[in-house]
């Protein structure tokens, strides 16, 4: 699961590939995938959850890159998007309509007229306000659209604030008190169909019986839909599953179907489940290069080629990733990842205290902080682990640098699945203004 990132003879490799030579043919910054990881961690989900018939639906913002969108689709994977250009990039790379879900607390009226066009399987409403949009856009249309109610059950997910959803005081999904309102208009309506209920209450969740509580909290609800006649298919439970960024804190997946498969069989209903970390996390890494020691003060800079408009989570979330040197001799094989990891957080007893930091002109930007590494010199190569997710999807132009190439590994092949961005492609589509309409003030 966790072992296509692995040391062997003092050197990382993705798969059967060293990732120097990814970094020496496509340059640096660069993201890497393993394709079997995705693969796996989907597998896993379909086998764990197989009782109650899952429908995965891999969430596109985790990592949208087509190359890996194809690889998911071929699978037999469904998506989960939250903007018309999610649901265009999962249909770009070969998803079947019918297996994509369209959740977002702001959908617009031509959002949702594309995704009616496309056929997708339902949409994830937010708002009665967004109800009644779709209903319009439906009508105009003549045709019936699929939903999902998105509740929010209150439930606190356990984990950093901003990637919390399914409390009260966020702005997503429908209060249980107002669903049954909900319900009745869509009865109403006429041109909605009710096909499920949707959960989502949050990101990177280490504790199984989160999601047992949102379940538990919608199931009176779901019980009164179905005496009511709505004819209910589905359950969302959204995504969700932690992971490890380096030992510990994930659960397998195992743990988390044993609370939830039984309230799902309960329930009646089949299963959709939109995983975005759980599947794309620990699947890739950010490859950066060295450029610059700085020794200052009471502390050493180690200055490198990536920063955070390529990787923004620890600026943002103070998100923990492990670094280390792609180049490590002497390190023992082994997985990166989990318990049988040859490094040690605390890094080795030779090495040197780093702030691992980008060239923006931000202090916010860094990867590590305070980080104990292997001595490293101008030029060598360091990994940081654990950036399959919410990386490059989050990327930005910012400081005018191109995004970083992102390369898909399959045993001992690989291949560029998006090239670097040039400064070109940065500022393509900005205009500037004609000399003569400038009037310069006197
Ligand atoms: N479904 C919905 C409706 C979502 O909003 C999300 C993520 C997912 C599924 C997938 O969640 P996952 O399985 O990946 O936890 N940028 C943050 C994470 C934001 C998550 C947003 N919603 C980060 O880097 O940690």
């Amino acid at each position: 699961m966790n072992e296509e990132f692995h040391y062997k003879g003092g050197e990382l490799f993705c798969e059967n590939v060293p990732v120097k030579q990814i970094a020496a043919k496509v340059g640096t910054p660069v993201y890497v995938y393993s394709q079997n990881h995705f693969l796996s961690q989907h597998a896993a989900i379909k086998q764990a959850f197989a009782e109650v018939e899952p429908l995965v639906c891999y969430s596109v913002k985790s990592n949208g890159n087509l190359g890996i969108l194809r690889a998911m689709a071929l699978a037999g994977s469904g998506f989960d998007a939250v903007s018309k250009g999610e649901v265009y990039r999962a249909l770009r790379a070969g998803a079947e309509p019918g297996k994509i879900v369209f959740a977002g607390v702001g959908k617009t009226p031509d959002e949702i007229d594309y995704a009616l066009e496309q056929g997708i399987l339902m949409f994830n409403v937010e708002s009665e306000a967004e109800l009644e949009a779709i209903s319009r856009v439906a009508a105009k249309r003549k045709t019936e659209a699929p939903v999902a109610l998105r509740i929010n059950p209150d439930v606190d997910p356990k984990t950093h604030k901003y990637i919390s959803t399914g409390k009260r005081e966020n702005k997503f999904g429908i209060d249980l008190a107002r669903a049954e309102a909900c319900a009745k208009r869509i009865k109403e309506l006429k041109n909605l169909r009710l096909r499920g209920l949707h959960l989502h209450i949050g990101s990177q969740i280490t504790y199984a019986d989160r999601h047992a509580e949102a379940i538990d909290k919608v199931s009176g609800f779901i019980k009164q839909l179905k005496q009511q006649d709505f004819p209910l298919e589905f359950i969302n439970v959204g995504g969700g599953f932690g992971i490890s960024y380096h030992v510990g804190e994930g659960l397998p997946i195992a743990d988390f179907a044993a609370q939830m498969v039984p309230r799902i069989k309960a329930l009646g209903l089949k299963m959709i489940s939109e995983p975005g970390r759980f599947i794309s996390g620990n699947g890739g890494i950010l490859l950066t290069q060295v450029v610059y020691n700085k020794p200052s003060g009471d502390k050493d800079f180690l200055i490198v080629d990536g920063a955070m408009n390529d990787l923004l989570r620890p600026s943002i979330y103070q998100a923990f990733h492990l670094a280390w040197p792609v180049k490590s001799p002497g390190l023992a094989d082994g997985p990166v990842l989990g318990e049988n990891s040859p490094i040690k957080e605390e890094g080795p007893d030779d090495g040197v205290t780093y702030d691992v930091v980008g060239p923006i002109c931000e202090s916010g930007d860094y990867f590590a902080l305070g980080r104990k590494l292997p001595k490293m010199a101008e030029g060598e190569l360091l990994a940081i682990f654990s950036s399959g997710a919410y990386g490059m999807s989050m990327a930005s132009n910012y400081n005018t640098r191109g995004r970083p190439a992102e390369v898909i590994v399959d045993g001992d092949q690989y291949w560029v699945a998006r090239e670097r961005e040039t400064i070109e492609d940065v500022i393509r589509g900005e205009r500037l203004t004609p000399r003569e309409s400038f009037k310069a003030k006197a």
